[in-house]
């Protein structure tokens, strides 16, 4: 790791410069959302207040400067996961629409009765319903890569699992509540055997890893800015041109048509055609600041300060009697869930908030992993790079006054 002076970093970010129930704030929420530095701040009230137009349809300055700025989002974008086309960068609203768009589309074009699509027990919500819903309407079968005790995915099950009828593999990259990174460029080769499509769910991993697409030669990825300290309402799906070319468009209206008639209507090019109406254009300006802001510190740095963060973060809490990790895989990244004896995690976290510590509770949108598990939620800290170990002690000392107030 370069020497980088992280509190300088830290500094940057005003909303964890402030006090919350009269304790100093400790964000540790962020695989539910990061937080914005001022420069995305900045450049997000800027273009409010001085550049807002509608984008790709006026002939006048503001239109056209609005339309540059959105679209050079979508080259960084390209550099950031290396993808070979800007056309295969689509924006959405964020990752669960990305996998709707590619579950609704290419799942229409593509499943028939008796074909399979396969994902793991730890997928998200979203990595779950859409699948679900497209299988009701064509008559494709789910299919489920079980998990150990400490939250690993059986890669013999895996493979197993795929055969001719398996058509789509759709897999997350880092468990959104156990952190497990999975092996996804494996599972992507043994997919590729079967002539299967792979997406992969990258919401948790992009923020906090550097990402080949290329490398990976997965078919879709979906990730979201807001947990990129970027704002809400936007994200990415990747898909390789070749197949977006063949998928039919997912919603229709302005932007995303070529030529309208009611005698028949042709599409935009890509990536266009998934583009419907007018995006948030400010989220989308302001995402592009936040890939500058990462790009500044540095994917492998960022990797690097968080596991180092997690480590002292497992090395402090494994010392407090009554907690036990839920998720212990040796590949992880900065996510820890946990639990305290006969406490439930709704209460854990309700008093762990009167210290200041803000972390998630509940099942995360990972029901099937709670299922696996038999309880109701845990407790979730999920660190980031502006993190800190004082912010990890402050979450060892409400823990500690948990157990007090429970006792
Ligand atoms: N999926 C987000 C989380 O893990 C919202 O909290």
């Amino acid at each position: 790791m370069q020497a980088i002076e992280w509190d300088k970093i830290r500094a940057q970010f005003p909303v964890l410069h402030q006090q919350v129930h009269g304790k100093p704030l400790v964000y540790l929420d962020n695989g539910a959302s990061s937080q914005m530095p001022q420069s995305v701040i900045d450049r997000i009230n800027n273009y409010h207040s001085m550049e807002h137009a509608n984008i790709h349809r006026g002939v006048h300055y503001l239109s056209q400067t609005a339309t540059d700025e959105y679209e050079r989002t979508r080259e960084k974008v390209r550099d950031l996961i290396h993808a070979r086309f800007i056309e295969e960068i689509i924006f959405t609203t964020g990752t669960t629409d990305s996998i709707n768009l590619v579950a609704d589309s290419w799942g229409h074009k593509n499943l028939k009765e008796g074909d399979e699509i396969i994902l793991s027990q730890m997928e998200h919500h979203a990595n779950i319903v859409p699948w679900q819903l497209i299988a009701q309407k064509t008559g494709a079968v789910i299919k489920v890569i079980p998990m150990d005790e400490s939250g690993v995915l059986d890669l013999e099950v895996y493979a197993s699992l795929l055969n001719e009828r398996t058509k789509m593999v759709a897999l997350v990259h880092v468990s959104n509540t156990l952190g497990t990174v999975n092996p996804v460029l494996e599972c992507c080769k043994l997919a590729k055997k079967f002539n299967a499509a792979v997406l992969i769910d990258g919401a948790q991993a992009v923020p906090h890893m550097p990402v080949d697409i290329q490398a990976l030669n997965a078919d879709f990825y979906a990730f979201s800015a807001h947990k990129m300290c970027g704002p809400t309402g936007f994200g990415v799906l990747y898909g390789k041109q070749e197949l977006l070319l063949e998928m039919p468009p997912y919603r229709g209206g302005g932007d995303m048509i070529d030529r309208v008639s009611f005698s028949g209507t042709t599409f935009n090019d890509l990536p266009h055609k998934f583009e419907a109406g007018t995006p948030p254009i400010a989220a989308g300006i302001g995402f592009g600041e936040s890939l500058n802001f990462l790009d500044s510190v540095g994917l492998s740095n960022i990797a690097a300060r968080e596991h180092e963060l997690l480590e002292y973060a497992n090395h402090e809490l494994s010392k407090i009697d009554g907690l036990q990790f839920i998720g212990t895989s040796t590949n992880k990244t900065s996510v820890i869930s946990f639990l305290l004896d006969n406490i439930h995690p709704t209460d854990a976290g309700t008093i762990m908030d009167k210290y200041g510590v803000a972390v998630r509770t509940g099942h995360h949108c990972t029901q099937p992993i709670m299922e696996y598990y038999s309880i109701p939620g845990t407790i979730r800290a999920s660190l980031s790079f502006y993190n800190n170990e004082q912010d990890i002690d402050a979450l060892v000392s409400a823990v500690k006054e948990t157990q007090s107030f429970f006792t």
